[in-house]
Formats: C-alpha cells, structure tokens, sequence
C-alpha cells in the first residue's frame, strides 16, 4: 500500500477537506503542531485581508483515535469561515430566498494569468466563479495540514524538511511599491530535507523517480513556473568537472550541486529544491480582457487579493516536498504499524553502513 491524498473544496465553499491513505497506524500527530503550519501559511508580507477572516484549525473527522492514526484513511478538514459571506453565492446547493452576499453575480471577465478563461472553455460554465473556485490556491491549506501529517512520519525516521523564501533585498519595499502601484510581485523559495537516507525513489522507471516527483509536486503549486533542483539550470553553463559532487572516502560529499538527488534518488545529501514564483495575476489595476457574454473589450475581474504569496508559497512547497518524500519512504520501508517503518528504515542503514 502507498500513501495517497485527495482533496476537495472551492475558495469560499463551506470547506476545505482531504482524504489521506497508507499512513502506517500508531503515528503520534500534534494538533498544534498542524495549526502552526496551516498559521505559517496565512502570514508573510503582502497577504490579503482574507488572512485576517480566516483562522484556520485542522480538524479530523476519521482515522485518528486519541492523538494516534489508525491506519485508516485520515480525513482533515478546514473550514472557511469567509463563507459566511457567501452562503447564498457558494451554496452547494440551489439557495434559497433573494441573492445576498458575494458571488452572486457572474464573473464574466476572465483574468490573464488564471484559471478563468481556459477552466471556463473546458467545463462548459457560464460563469468564471465555477472555475476559479477550485482553482485558486486557497485549497493550499488543506495540502499544509496533509505535508505537516507527512512531517510527523517523516520525523518518526529522522527526516525533517523546511522551507523559506530566497533572500531578495528590500522584498518588503519591493512588495510596498507594488501594492502603491496595484500590482502584485512573485519570487522565489527554497525547500531543503535533511536526514534523509540513500536511495528514495528509485532510477527504474520515471513515474517513480524523486526527482521527478518532487518537480511535479512543486510545479502542481498555483503560480509556479520554475522549479529546480540542486543547482539546477546553472549546471547547463558548466562542466562535468565543475558540476558533480566528488565522493569522499567517507562516502560523504564536500558539494552539494546535485540537491541530494542523482538518477532520481536520494544520495544521502541534503535535497534541495527551488521553485520561482510568477507575480500573482489578480490585479487592482486590470489588464486586457473580453466580457465571454458580449464579446465586448472590457478589464479582468478585480477581486480581493494578494500582492505577494511568496512566503506563504514556501509552506505550501515544503508540505508538498514532506508529502513526496513521505511517499517514497512509506514505498521503500513499507509498515502497516508506525514501528514496522521504523524498524524496516534501522534495518536499512544497517545493511548499507559502511563496512
Ligand atoms: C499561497 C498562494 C496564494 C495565492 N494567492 C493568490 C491571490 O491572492 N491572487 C491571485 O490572483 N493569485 C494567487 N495565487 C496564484 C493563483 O492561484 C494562480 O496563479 C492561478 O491559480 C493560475 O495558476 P498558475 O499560475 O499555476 O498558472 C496564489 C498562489 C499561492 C501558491
């Protein structure tokens, strides 16, 4: 059995759920410690006032028993308290009594840089709000509640994965200037995992290298148009003497230019992958769009936004990359119960301690 997520929720839907499978049973998981994360994401400079109406909690509606999994599926829940503002717009069902609230008129000025115009296309809406919903990157939250249950298996063998933004100078100013300007600004962030052990994913068929999965992972992020892994595109301007990391007699490295990955699998260096981050394409001050009813010329919707999500970008990374790393742990040290994991990894670095 492998570890699986699914999600579900819109934006200003009444929540946001996910469904994980193949946790091994007997994990410990720290509520606070998952409200922290999801409380990371919410923060970092340039956030929209939602942050502030928002207050997300985990809870867990099955698969956990007095703080442990069961080894069942584990299914989160965060809930938008925005949707109060919203009940009549986001109704699941058909609502009731006279529109009141937001979202109650359709959005047909589709936005360059989203969902709207091509989600629209696709599904067959009449209204851009249907696409956008789901597309936006609100959902984020519930993946950070999965990525930190991730952290806590993870931690259980001594991995443990962080990430941040890429120092930029004056990003604040950078931010503030933008905002003056009714614009927005995107960047760039890191995610490193440390502790973790040789040979994670695997070179024997694509769709399972580690490498390959924690791009996909990344990319898959709202607004992430780069990702990289060591030291990635600078290697193309190298040459092989300079770009790959010699090994010691220790079986160590003195670099790290390969990000802990070589022939998709873990190397037993610290993984390290960067993604670049587009300026975010809600803006206060509209580009060019077309009314999808009249065919008219007309601004892209304007609706409440971030200027910059760079930071809270970095959380929703470092969720993914614990999430696939957590993957090709569980595919490699298996364990219905949290202490088979264990021990199957102890077994590991045994049978590869150097001799
Ligand atoms: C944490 C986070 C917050 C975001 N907040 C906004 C936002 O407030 N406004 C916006 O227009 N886009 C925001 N985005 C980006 C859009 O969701 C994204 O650009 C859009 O879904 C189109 O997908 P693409 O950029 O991957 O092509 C955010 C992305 C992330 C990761």
């Amino acid at each position: 059995m492998t570890l699986r997520l699914a999600s579900a929720g819109e934006s200003h839907g009444p929540g946001l759920v996910a469904i994980l499978t193949g946790l091994p049973a007997g994990l410990t998981l720290d509520r606070d410690a998952i409200d922290a994360d999801l409380r990371r994401r919410q923060e970092g400079y340039g956030r929209s006032p939602r942050q502030r109406i928002e207050q997300d909690r985990v809870e867990v509606l099955a698969g956990l028993r007095h703080g442990r999994t069961l080894g069942t599926p584990l299914a989160l829940v965060v809930w938008n308290r925005d949707h109060d503002n919203w009940k009549w717009g986001m109704s699941p069902w058909p609502p009731e009594g006279d529109p009141v609230g937001k979202g109650t008129k359709p959005v047909t000025l589709p936005r360059p840089g989203h969902a709207d115009l091509a989600g629209v296309l696709k599904y067959g809406h009449a209204d851009v709000r249907d696409a956008l919903e789901r597309a936006s990157a609100r959902h984020t939250a519930v993946h950070v509640a999965a990525g930190s249950v991730a952290k806590a298996l993870l931690a259980t063998i001594g991995i443990a994965v962080s990430g941040g933004t890429v120092d930029e100078p004056g990003l604040q100013a950078r931010i503030d200037e933008a905002r003056a300007d009714r614009d927005t600004v995107g960047g760039i962030v890191e995610i490193r995992a440390t502790g973790v052990p040789p040979g994670l994913g695997t070179y024997a068929a694509k769709e399972d290298r580690l490498d390959g999965r924690l791009a996909a992972a990344v990319m898959g992020i709202q607004a992430v148009k780069g990702v990289e892994i060591g030291d990635g595109f600078a290697l193309a301007r190298l040459r092989g003497s300079q770009a790959h990391d010699e090994i010691g007699p220790d079986r160590r490295r003195s670099t790290n230019r390969a990000g802990g990955l070589e022939a998709g699998m873990s190397n037993g260096e610290e993984i390290v992958v960067r993604a670049a981050m587009k300026p975010l394409p809600t803006l206060m001050k509209p580009l060019a769009s077309v009314d999808l009813v009249t065919g008219e010329p007309g601004e892209a919707l304007v609706e409440r936004s971030d200027v910059a999500a760079v930071e809270a970008l970095a959380v929703v990374a470092e969720a993914a990359v614990a999430w696939e790393l957590a993957v090709s742990a569980r595919d490699k040290f298996g364990g219905d119960a949290t202490v088979d994991f264990v021990a199957a990894h102890q077994a590991y670095l045994a049978r590869i301690a150097w001799r």
